[in-house]
């Protein structure tokens, strides 16, 4: 089911993310039946271009798995418009708002649904809001939702202050912080998977558990967008977001419905017992040059500042103060240049205590984000056949081979469908940004400041720093095959 005559502008069209990211996601959803053919789409932004242009621009970036989705780019893009105009001055938005009221009046809207998307960078963001507010808001007679991208700000102080300008404009329920890595399939997962499973349940927290690791891998490095990666670093590009969201749903209490609220609140309530974090349990690097000198260092890209001490990889260990995780190092890890791409969470169980088995490995159950969503649980069972020794294998729930008739939509498809359906879930709300800056805050403080240790170096197509290995395995993790 999906809304009739929904109005959706996209601010800053002709960027990256809206280009390779938005507007795909919303012909996914028209490809997949979940955008009504009544929509009407606007890109906004302040390059000048024709409609024809704009068109041409996006559709490369559509996928069209079928001979049948094919035909539908051209039904999708007669939905599409694109609108030129200056972020800092009236005319732009009144023009877009005449044209709004236009094709709501051809339709007889009663109640106008108008979805902004803000793909900006932090500079516009409270400019447009306001003025989005001020101009194209429909006032009582309809609703209005507001979706904004990260950065929210690039620490506690910056963070509330966007806070206290975007609040008097926008509710919190019209307001959608998008962090796409609560789009993703296995993310969404993770609450039926630990709450619709009593044996997970029975076992989740420090009496069965001696880690956790969630780890994201990239195999490129900075590639040209130095410029705005050097004065952000790994630990605000994914860490504070990404990597603390997918922690906060795997380490929650049960919410007390499936509600929005109630979901959110156990996200709150997690972070708040999550302990300060302790500068001594960090690990940070840089990269320099591939071993084979193919690829180049971070200092390399012209756009990053010489001698810049930019963090692009780093691991820290957190704790959880409460009575479920007390004592479980929980280890977060970021980096760029490596030697694969992979987003993986890892929960390793203590070892069984029963002494009739030379050595048996851990369990492990390990949840993979990218590529290939899967699930699968180290297990020892008897090595089949005469032996009477064990083994260790996977109880395997891998996605493509599991579910080949499902489709599996994008992040960005799947959070859009969210805000369209005004489901808040997978969206941060204002109490949950706040607390997890005053966590990273005084870490990056610290890093960034005088004191802060110079990030170790490793290679472009390594696994990380040397020291790597060590750290885990000082924090509890135990590898094993
Ligand atoms: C973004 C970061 O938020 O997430 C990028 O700014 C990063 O630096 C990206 O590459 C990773 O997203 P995904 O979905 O490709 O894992």
């Amino acid at each position: 089911p999906f809304k009739e005559n929904t109005v959706v502008v996209v601010f800053g069209a002709s960027g990256d993310l809206a280009t390779k990211k938005i507007f795909p996601a919303l012909f996914g959803l028209f490809r997949e039946k979940y955008l009504s053919k009544t929509t009407k789409i606007y890109g906004f932004a302040r390059t000048q271009m024709s409609n024809e242009e704009f068109k041409g621009r996006i559709k490369g970036f559509f996928q069209t798995p079928t001979e049948e989705s094919k035909k539908l780019v051209d039904q999708f893009l007669e939905l599409c418009f694109y609108h030129s105009g200056q972020y800092d001055q009236a005319e732009g938005y009144e023009e877009l708002t005449k044209s709004i009221e236009k094709f709501e009046a051809e339709r007889g809207v009663k109640e106008p649904h108008r979805l902004f998307y803000l793909a900006l960078p932090p500079g516009v963001f409270v400019p447009v809001a306001e003025r989005v507010k001020k101009y194209c808001h429909p006032g009582d007679k309809g609703i209005a939702r507001l979706v904004v991208e990260k950065p929210f700000g690039r620490d506690l102080n910056t963070a509330k202050l966007l806070q206290s300008k975007l609040a008097p404009l926008w509710k919190e329920d019209e307001l959608f912080r998008i962090d796409h890595y609560l789009g993703k399939e296995m993310v969404k997962n993770l609450i039926p998977l630990r709450f619709a499973n009593s044996f997970l349940s029975a076992c989740w927290d420090s009496r069965y558990i001696t880690s956790i690791q969630i780890s994201f891998k990239e195999p490129f490095g900075t590639e040209g967008r130095g410029g705005y990666f050097d004065n952000i670093g790994i630990i605000r590009d994914v860490m504070q977001n990404h990597l603390l969201q997918v922690l906060t749903l795997l380490t929650m209490e049960r919410p007390v419905s499936g509600e929005a609220e109630s979901i959110r609140d156990e996200k709150v309530h997690l972070l708040k017992a999550v302990k300060p974090l302790n500068k001594d349990d960090v690990l940070v690097g840089q990269y320099t040059k591939s071993e084979d000198g193919k690829k180049p260092g971070y200092l390399d890209d012209k756009t990053v500042k010489p001698g810049s001490k930019c963090i692009t990889y780093a691991a820290i260990t957190l704790e959880i103060c409460n009575e479920r995780w007390e004592g479980v190092p929980i280890i977060l890890r970021a980096g760029k240049a490596l030697n694969e791409g992979k987003v993986d969470i890892r929960v390793q169980f203590k070892e069984t205590k029963n002494g009739i088995f030379k050595h048996v490995a851990r369990n492990e159950l390990v949840i993979r984000v990218q590529p290939d969503e899967a699930m699968y649980m180290k297990m020892n069972t008897k090595i089949p056949g005469v032996s009477h020794s064990t083994t260790t294998t996977d109880l395997d729930l891998t996605y493509s081979s599991r579910y080949k008739k499902f489709y599996i939509p994008q992040a960005y498809e799947s959070l859009i469908r969210d805000v369209l359906n005004d489901d808040h879930s997978s969206f941060v709300r204002d109490d949950e940004l706040e607390i997890s800056w005053s966590l990273f805050t005084p870490l990056l403080e610290y890093l960034e400041g005088p004191e802060g240790p110079t990030p170790v170096p490793y290679a472009y197509g390594s696994r990380g720093p040397s020291l790597l290995d060590d750290f885990m395995v000082e924090n509890g993790y135990v590898f094993q095959d």
